[in-house]
């Protein structure tokens, strides 16, 4: 593949489709930059923790949404573990954005207009200060609301068993404890709260491309991205 054509790629799809996993591998493979958008919310919902948001009155978040107005996200790629870290207010909050804590409460926090107003604007600064160089980004948005003019969209699914049983064995990995049934209900949870909230639900954009992780492995899923971002470019040579 030509690397010095680059294009911008956007990911959508369920929680636990293997998104990041296929994101991260573009990146490495073709050194794109990744923009997890995930990582946004799930930082902004350690902040509420952090904060006592949630055992105050949720609706009461208007006291936090100034904290959140000049609020600092950097994406670092850790040459050692071979990913990219989340850096929030500078400090890498990689693996507290990844707790059970944080999985259990972003959702909340990812359907609030104030708060996706905010990411929003944020993302497309993200995308639009990136001058000659891939980017693939990934989350629910994106093919939509984030970056409709994006060339190429891909919608990432995967059916509840395969895509719970994936979660379980990445809990197992951490050596917690979570059940297999646990974990399946808190998808199917999060996906009832992203599909239904009322601003930017997730909903597949008309001109994505399906992926299923019940079909394809994650070699299999690499490949075929790799060959749709390849016809991509060679036919805007055209
Ligand atoms: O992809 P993830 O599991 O890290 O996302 C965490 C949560 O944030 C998930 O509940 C959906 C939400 N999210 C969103 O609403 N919009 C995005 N662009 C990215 C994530």
């Amino acid at each position: 593949m030509n690397q010095n054509q680059k294009i911008i790629v956007a990911i959508d799809g369920y929680s636990s489709s293997g998104k990041s996993t296929l994101a991260q591998e573009i990146s490495k493979k073709l050194k794109y930059i990744y923009i997890d958008t995930g990582a946004m919310y799930r930082s902004i919902a350690l902040l509420a923790i952090q904060k006592n948001v949630f055992n105050s009155d949720l609706w009461n978040i208007t006291n936090f949404i100034p904290f959140l107005r000049n609020i600092d996200f950097q994406f670092q790629w850790n040459k050692t573990l071979n990913k990219t870290d989340f850096f929030l207010k500078k400090k890498n909050v990689q693996d507290e954005i990844r707790s059970k804590e944080v999985t259990n409460k972003v959702s909340l926090i990812a359907r609030i207009p104030e708060i996706r107003d905010i990411l929003t604007m944020k993302q497309r600064n993200f995308v639009n200060n990136i001058h000659n160089k891939g980017i693939i980004i990934d989350g629910r948005d994106i093919g939509n609301i984030i970056f409709p003019q994006s060339k190429l969209k891909i919608f990432m699914t995967g059916s509840i068993e395969t895509r719970s049983y994936r979660r379980y064995q990445e809990i197992q990995k951490k050596g917690e404890l979570d059940s297999y049934e646990e974990i399946k209900k808190n998808i199917l949870y999060r996906d009832m709260i992203d599909i239904s909230r009322q601003i930017s639900p997730l909903k597949k954009p008309i001109d994505s491309i399906e992926i299923d992780n019940t079909s394809l492995n994650p070699e299999k899923q690499l490949t075929r991205v790799l060959q749709l971002i390849e016809e991509n470019i060679s036919s805007k040579k055209k």
